[in-house]
């Protein structure tokens, strides 16, 4: 059969130009939306007397044919049918005759694979948020179960602080929670509905926009026509999402690897997330991080792909268009890997609760407090920290550590020391003296633990709600 746009070409497209100019090998993933909003469509045009209704319940029958074989993934898509549009399209009329060739009334392919990637993509939105959950619900675990755990807090990777574990946890829960409320704040402008825009201008035929956006749960109808076409704004905040949430996977990626290195030792991953060394026996090496992080690369690589196609378009559809897909899946393909190693990756994780104890111990992490020590006997803070930073140098030099130090040797350095400094310099101390709302203090680490529960709780009961919306 010839194509469906044959009519005014007197020649058969080159063979090059064809595969060139396909993009069915990658948007056969959109089938099952393309059939979808083509259900909506062709109910509209029946309720509006566009079709007559035996021609209406002829095409869905039909297209609930086609949808089943695609289902059981056996239609044979061709280059030469281009698109997935104009595949199910032919597939439709294969099945229901030349009826079938009705569908198309009032409506355009650009104003269909706009719809069909809105349909797409408001689904894989609501399982990232779901995904994005399940780690947060990870790291929350870990966190509950190391509220005593105190590691050395570093900045610029030097000892700075000692912190709880837990509070280390929880900033990437709160990291995640960010997250979650750019993708849900994004669904709003991808569920508009551009359909009946027709190919830019709308279409002559008297459709009914408002009532396809209700068939397909949308909000909303797209504006203006032009707009509906040529939006892919909605892609590339997609793409910009994915790839902050990928930065944050990479910088946890970072961590998880220094700290399962011997020189910290303060994680083990499990086994089932490890590969081992052709050559060398001992190694186990954290694959499953080191590619998070380096596929974080190809992630950025997509959303400035699409900038780049979208730069200087002129208005409205331009097959360039046609190069939002392959990136779009691609990022959702890795970004899915990785989210769903990392959140059995993490609750599986063994915390090396001594070796932390073992590293707080070893360092300066409690300088500053002897410092806010002599400033609460009334010490301008300049000075402790001159102070300080002197008894810091002496115990470098003598190879001893703060709570080494005999009182004696304290009061070499200021006459305001006295026996308290012992208990201050004590790493649980240090650790409670920050008692401000968002520190590391234990009951502020707790009350943060149960914040980000009831976040979460309401996170999962949004899933369930926009799983529904969307489906
Ligand atoms: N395959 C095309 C795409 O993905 C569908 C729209 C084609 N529209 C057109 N006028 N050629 O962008």
């Amino acid at each position: 059969m010839s194509k469906l746009w044959g009519g005014r070409f007197t020649k058969k497209t080159d063979q090059l130009v064809e595969e060139y100019t396909a993009s069915i090998m990658f948007d056969k993933e959109l089938a099952e939306e393309d059939i979808e909003g083509s259900l909506a469509h062709v109910t509209m045009l029946g309720k509006q007397g566009i079709l007559p209704a035996e021609d209406v319940e002829t095409i869905k029958a039909g297209l609930q044919r086609v949808l089943e074989r695609v289902k059981a993934g056996d239609i044979e898509f061709t280059i030469g049918d281009e698109d997935i549009h104009m595949n199910i399209e032919k597939a439709l009329i294969d099945d229901v005759g030349s009826v079938g060739g009705k569908l198309h009334t009032g409506r355009s392919r650009n104003d269909q694979v706009a719809t069909d990637m809105h349909l797409w993509l408001r689904k894989r939105v609501v399982e990232f948020v779901d995904m994005l959950y399940k780690l947060q619900s990870a790291l929350i675990e870990q966190a509950k179960a190391n509220a005593d755990t105190i590691l050395p807090g570093y900045t610029h990777l030097q000892r700075a602080q000692p912190i709880l574990f837990a509070h280390h946890m929880m900033a990437y829960v709160s990291m995640f929670g960010r997250d979650i409320e750019r993708l849900q704040d994004s669904y709003k402008r991808i569920n508009v509905l551009p359909l009946g825009a027709g190919a830019l201008a709308g279409t002559t035929f008297p459709i009914d926009r408002h009532f396809v956006a209700s068939q397909l749960k949308f909000d909303r109808v797209y504006e203006n026509s032009l707009d509906a076409v040529s939006d892919r704004d909605f892609i590339l905040e997609f793409l910009s999402h994915a790839s902050i949430i990928m930065m944050h996977l990479s910088r946890l990626s970072e961590e998880l690897i220094m700290w399962s290195s011997t020189e910290f030792n303060f994680v083990e991953l499990d086994d089932a997330f490890c590969t081992g060394s052709s050559i060398m026996p001992q190694k186990k090496n954290p694959d499953v991080p080191e590619l998070v992080r380096g596929k974080t690369g190809r992630v950025y690589g997509n959303l400035m792909g699409l900038l780049t196609v979208l730069k200087s378009l002129p208005l409205a559809y331009n097959k360039d268009m046609q190069e939002d897909k392959e990136g779009m899946f691609d990022t959702v393909k890795t970004m899915q890997g990785a989210l769903q190693l990392f959140a059995p990756m993490v609750a599986t994780m063994k915390v090396n609760k001594d070796r932390m104890r073992q590293a707080v111990n070893q360092d300066f992490s409690n300088a500053t407090d002897i410092a806010d020590f002599l400033v609460g006997k009334g010490m301008p803070f300049r000075q402790a920290h001159e102070v300080i930073g002197k008894t810091v140098l002496y115990c470098i030099q003598q190879n001893k550590y703060l709570l080494d130090l005999t009182l004696d040797e304290f009061k070499q350095f200021s006459e305001l020391f006295d026996d308290r400094i012992y208990d201050v310099l004590q790493p649980e101390q240090v650790v409670n003296a920050r008692n401000v709302y968002g520190g590391t203090a234990k009951p502020q680490v707790l009350e943060a633990i149960a914040r980000a529960e009831s976040a979460a709780e309401a996170t999962a009961a949004w899933v369930i709600e926009y799983t529904e919306r969307s489906n």
